[in-house]
């Protein structure tokens, strides 16, 4: 038999010796998870509930007895003075007056839409008002009510909020669910969880059973999991007629969702909101003391400029404020909105936002304004980070007596998270500098000002070259709004655009779904283990169906990767990559970590590229940290040296110099201990899937060999690869799709001058003007040929096709013979095995 056929019966044999056949496999994964200790539990399947043993008389008692206690507890809260303090803020919201309708609705209809301005009320009270209402009813609280947030901060903010509303500790009535942590006891009836989590409950649970009331929050967003699980659910509910699904928008797009749901009701919460004051970038100018002439105007300088100082305006100032103005100009520096401009304007650079002006602005407010918090719009974790250490540093911004300046994005820990809903001492001027999180999902009460720099880094995909990329974009006109709207919540408010009108007016209505515009690869394996039949019919029948071209290129991806044979079926490796709620990439390198008895390093490997860079590069001390990271790297391979580093912070991590160590070496602390748990977490994954048996020895015999490292990480990033073409002095990069490519400046491979190596396998890439690699590891012609692409049940033919394709594009010489003995080789390792 091939060696492809020899892999594969090898494959099959190890996985049947645990399971039988396949069919077993599957119904094992099922009966697991049906016992509460499935590999899904962990990833935060709600455990389904024990089954009384009693007869029905006697749970039927319990319920009521239950039911009489939640009542009486409820009203007992209600009744207490914290509690009358607490339903005096609640019925103030705009939801509450829509209470009776909202419930109406909801018991006449299967789906309804609900819509209404940030912070009227929707994701705390709508929720709390079908349990309350249930918790009042004849027959008890049967209900289970989940509520899907897009984030886990807004998952546990709100559970958090609801929890304290009824005056309750969480877990109790109300809990959270979030990937690898949650609070949630045997009297749950409300949970909010993320949306993935829903989704990896319906992989076990098709039904929902015993689930009453869906909640999706924030559709608006459109983000990818939001659109899959409409799809699903709209299935389910023929299946499921007493089940409730109730959709909340932030925005007014409510029809788009209706019509989907054959034409569900709508029910629109009216909201108040102040005048607030807006300003866009000429005007703030203007407020500086400068007046801005109209490019076509002027013809001394700045020629390619729209706007440019008058030259009237007075000196002093000028110094003053010059570089905050300049700075303002930079960011303004277009005359039009064609695609050029956009596309010059894609290399970004934090500067151009403007921090000096950002900076004026803070400081005039601080200084002359009324009270109030100001909320800025920043595009990235990056740029408010680097705002944030610049303001720090400022003699009044920077004055903690006077000043609360706080950051908001989406991986914050929890502790930091309270602080910004916190109000602060008197006299003190609260300051957050956020993400687009704090657009829709995240409501700080007191922000009076707004700043708003017009962009927000979104995730898009370049279906024609199979390309993501990450690039700061401009909002849509509706984000722009909303962001407007933050600062009139409490009182009349200002808001400050950051751009000029013109660029405002260029804005899109809408922002683009997210299953339009990224990869769909992890999506299409989830609609096979759902078994939800052929992908591009499944996805035909979404809100907005993605290209044809992206859904074929994400089935391609998993048939060259193994995942999906021929005929579109999961693979014995596609079966095992759907139990791991990671990128199919990872959780191949997972697999045969496990297989080949490296798996520490590995499960390194996979958990550093899960969380954020540990490797931090602070702008001004670049070169001491790219230094830093260079003593890591010894192998030409980023996975590597972060393997290296991750050894060494464990090793200090026992002598409790942890920190220490990550000051040092210029490695976050929090991307440590966040890659420490997530190692636990996927070694437990990996234990119920049944590829290692808890013996830790053995699974991690060969962890340190470094070449067999590289096979696996090559297993896992084929076909992410690229070839090494070097010169005199150094070398360049290119591969097949894209022609010459760059790596990223942090990469240890590009601080080389030469590579002993054929090839980089990278674990991304991503087009900002050129197309940058990030994350690569050197690995040798053999290494490709047996480990890049699918060594279980793959396409053997095309593999190879598609391999000797590369080598001749490469010109590389016919290694046949190489191939050969490599082949004898491996399947002695393999039959040894
Ligand atoms: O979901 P929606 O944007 O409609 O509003 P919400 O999140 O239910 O918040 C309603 C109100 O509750 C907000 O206006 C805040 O005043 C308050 N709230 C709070 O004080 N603390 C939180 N963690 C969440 C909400
Ligand atoms: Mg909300």
């Amino acid at each position: 038999p091939s060696l492809q056929r020899r892999v594969d019966c090898y494959l099959e044999d190890h996985l049947s010796q645990k399971f039988g056949s396949m069919e077993s496999i599957r119904d094992n994964a099922f009966s697991r998870s049906n016992s509460s200790c499935s590999i899904a539990t962990d990833e935060g399947l709600f455990e389904q509930p024990e089954p009384l043993p009693q007869s029905k008389a006697v749970m039927g008692k319990i319920i009521w007895r239950r039911s009489m206690q939640m009542r009486s507890q409820q009203q007992a809260w209600q009744e207490s003075r914290e509690g009358r303090k607490m339903m005096k803020f609640r019925q103030s919201l705009p939801a509450y007056k829509e209470k009776d309708a909202l419930l109406m609705a909801i018991s006449q209809n299967q789906v309804v839409i609900v819509s209404g301005e940030t912070g009227c009320g929707k994701t705390t009270q709508i929720p709390q008002f079908i349990l309350e209402s249930e918790i009042e009813s004849v027959h008890g609280p049967l209900c289970s009510i989940i509520c899907t947030q897009p984030r886990r901060i807004s998952a546990m903010s709100v559970s958090e909020r609801v929890a304290a509303e009824r005056g309750e500790k969480l877990g109790e009535t109300v809990g959270y669910k979030v990937r690898l942590e949650g609070m949630k006891g045997k009297d749950t009836h409300l949970l909010f969880c993320t949306t993935g989590i829903l989704l990896r409950r319906l992989l076990v649970d098709r039904n929902l059973k015993g689930v009453t009331h869906v909640i999706v929050d924030e559709i608006h967003e459109r983000g990818m999991n939001e659109d899959f699980l409409l799809i699903v659910l709209k299935d389910l509910l023929p299946r499921r007629p007493e089940l409730r699904l109730i959709l909340m928008s932030a925005t007014l797009d409510a029809e788009l969702f209706s019509s989907y749901f054959g034409g569900a009701p709508m029910v629109h919460i009216p909201g108040f909101t102040y005048p607030v004051r807006t300003h866009f970038l000429e005007n703030i100018l203007e407020m500086t003391g400068y007046q801005l002439t109209p490019y076509n105007q002027i013809d001394d300088y700045g020629q390619d400029k729209m706007w440019k100082m008058n030259k009237q305006a007075p000196r002093k100032r000028k110094s003053q404020i010059a570089s905050a103005v300049e700075d303002a100009l930079r960011a303004a520096d277009f005359k039009d909105f064609s695609p050029q401009t956009q596309e010059s304007l894609s290399c970004w650079n934090p500067d151009c936002i403007g921090f000096n002006l950002i900076e004026y602005l803070l400081c005039n407010i601080c200084e002359k304004e009324r009270p109030g918090a100001i909320l800025v719009f920043m595009t990235g974790w990056d740029d408010i980070s680097s705002l944030k250490d610049k303001l720090q540093a400022h003699p009044i911004l920077g004055d903690t007596s006077r000043v609360l300046l706080l950051a908001c994005h989406g991986s914050m820990a929890s502790a930091e998270q309270r602080l910004i809903f916190d109000e602060p001492e008197d006299g003190v001027r609260k300051i957050v500098l956020a993400t687009n999180i704090a657009e829709t999902s995240i409501t700080i009460n007191d922000v009076v000002f707004v700043i708003d720099c017009g962009k927000a880094k979104e995730t898009s995909y370049d279906a024609l070259n199979n390309t993501p990329c990450l690039l700061p974009s401009w909002i849509s006109k509706v984000s722009a709004k909303q962001r407007r709207g933050r600062a009139g919540r409490v009182q009349p408010g200002e808001c400050f655009h950051l751009y000029p009108r013109c660029v405002y007016d260029a804005f899109a209505d809408y922002q683009l779904p997210e299953i339009l515009r990224t990869p769909l690869q992890s999506l299409c394996l989830q609609i096979k283990s759902l078994k939800l039949g052929s992908i591009s019919e499944f996805l035909s029948r979404a809100l907005q169906s993605p290209e044809l071209l992206a859904v074929q290129n994400a089935i391609e991806y998993l048939k060259i990767i193994g995942a999906l044979d021929e005929n579109e079926n999961l693979t014995v490796l596609g079966h095992y990559l759907t139990k791991l709620p990671m990128e199919p990439k990872l959780g191949k390198m997972l697999i045969l970590g496990a297989i080949l008895n490296c798996l520490d390093s590995v499960l390194t490997v996979v958990a550093g590229l899960s969380v954020r860079d540990p490797f931090l590069t602070p702008l001004d001390k670049k070169d001491l940290a790219d230094l830093a990271k260079a003593q890591f790297s010894r192998d030409y391979s980023d996975h590597l040296a972060l393997v290296r580093a991750y050894e060494g912070w464990k090793d200090a991590e026992r002598d409790l110099a942890g920190y220490e160590y990550c000051w040092k070496n210029f490695l976050s602390a929090q991307s440590m201990k966040a890659i420490d748990a997530l190692r636990r977490e996927f070694y437990s994954l990996l234990k119920d899937t049944g590829l290692v048996d808890g013996n830790t020895t053995t699974c991690n015999s060969w962890s340190y060999d470094e070449h067999l490292l590289r096979a696996v990480i090559c297993y896992g990033l084929y076909p992410g690869i690229c070839s090494i073409v070097h010169n005199e002095k150094s070398f360049s990069l290119k591969t097949m799709e894209d022609g010459q490519v760059l790596l990223y400046s942090n990469s240890v491979n590009a601080r080389e001058s030469k590579i002993p190596y054929p090839w980089l396998v990278f674990n991304e890439k991503i087009k900002v003007n050129s197309v940058f690699l990030r994350d690569s590891t050197a690995v040798s012609d053999s290494v490709l040929l047996l480990f890049g692409g699918a060594i279980s049940r793959g396409d053997t033919d095309g593999h190879l096709k598609m391999l000797g394709g590369y080598l001749e594009f490469f010109m590389k010489p016919a290694i046949a013979e190489m191939y050969q003995s490599l082949r004898r080789e491996f399947e002695e390792l393999i039959h040894n095995k």
